[in-house]
């Protein structure tokens, strides 16, 4: 279900009602973060586990203020990317506006400011922090555009935009142990950030805390097997490629990893409705590339067909 207008998507949320929106990095499912039963809305949509927390949205470091504690180093990150693709887990300000159940009971809380235009207005509009996972059914891809969030969701509105840019969901940082420390990889990559900010990133697997099924293995599952970092396809196999090669499908043809993750999702999705297996060449594992391996790992695991 189309909607056309911010202040129509606006009233739905003010309503309690859960609303599809396009974000640069995938599709949301919004819905406001100070409303319990807005945010069952969300877990019973999606099917989601509710010890999953979600990601609360706001226009602004600004507004984010409010709501979490920063550290130097998180404004320092908020400064150097927000709005953009990354999330930043953050101690919550006591008491929280942000209800227990889209915390998942956690005394953190992740925070986004997007920088999708549209998001920027809902947001602004809405002026209550907004509850948004990826527009997918638990466990399925993250859609990129409007017809892959009606196939999940067909009687959810959606505000709909173009295809998101980033393609892959945000890099998530948590910054309340003493060395921030990469949760999630995403498009904006560690190295960037490193760059920009001066900071180190804590990427070891072993110091992450996981505290959300979300960082766990079993999450991106296609619904046809899925091989990578094949080096050539078996019979009746789609071969998804990258670079100047032969293949079925090419993520990106000039070998560009920010253009890769803007396309994996929506071809993993455009295959898998072929409903062949699918075979995936290697991606090299540097910059973006570690985001996109990261999700092809997940997905490879979760049909267990590697
Ligand atoms: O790009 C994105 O981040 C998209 C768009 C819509 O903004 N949203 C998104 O949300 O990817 P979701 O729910 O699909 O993924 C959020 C991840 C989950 O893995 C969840 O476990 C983790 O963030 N998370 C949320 N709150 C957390 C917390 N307090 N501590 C650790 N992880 C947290
Ligand atoms: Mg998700």
């Amino acid at each position: 279900m189309s909607i056309k207008s911010i202040q129509e998507a606006t009233q739905l949320l003010l309503n309690n009602k859960v609303v599809a929106f396009p974000t640069e990095t995938v599709y949301g499912l919004g819905a406001r973060a100070d409303s319990a039963e807005a945010v069952k809305k969300i877990y019973e949509l999606k099917g989601r586990p509710n010890h999953n927390p979600l990601i609360a949205h706001l226009p602004s470091l600004e507004h984010a203020i409010e709501f979490a504690q920063f550290n130097d180093a998180a404004l320092q990150l908020a400064n150097s990317f927000w709005p953009g693709p990354l999330t930043l887990v953050l101690p919550l300000t006591d008491p929280s506006k942000i209800t227990d159940s889209a915390r998942a009971g956690l005394s953190t809380v992740a925070v986004r400011c997007p920088s999708h235009p549209i998001a920027q207005e809902l947001l602004k509009e809405v002026s209550i922090p907004i509850v948004a996972p990826s527009a997918n059914l638990s466990n399925r891809i993250s859609p990129t555009c409007p017809d892959h969030v009606r196939q999940y969701f067909p009687n959810t509105p959606i505000l709909e935009g173009d295809q998101s840019q980033m393609g892959l969901e945000s890099t998530i940082i948590d910054t309340t142990s003493e060395m921030p420390t990469l949760l999630r990889p995403g498009t904006l990559s560690v190295e960037q950030i490193e760059q920009t900010t001066g900071l180190t990133i804590n990427t070891s697997t072993k110091a992450k805390n996981i505290t959300a099924p979300g960082q766990l293995d079993l999450h991106y599952a296609p619904t046809v097997p899925l091989r990578i970092n094949v080096s050539s396809k078996n019979a009746n196999e789609i071969l998804i490629g990258f670079g100047n090669m032969q293949c079925d499908y090419n993520l990106s043809p000039k070998g560009c990893l920010i253009e890769g993750s803007h396309n994996l999702y929506n071809l993993l999705l455009q295959v898998e409705k072929i409903g062949q297996p699918m075979a995936i060449c290697p991606i090299p594992n540097i910059g973006a590339g570690i985001a996109i391996n990261d999700r092809l790992n997940r997905a490879a695991n979760n049909t267990k067909a590697s």
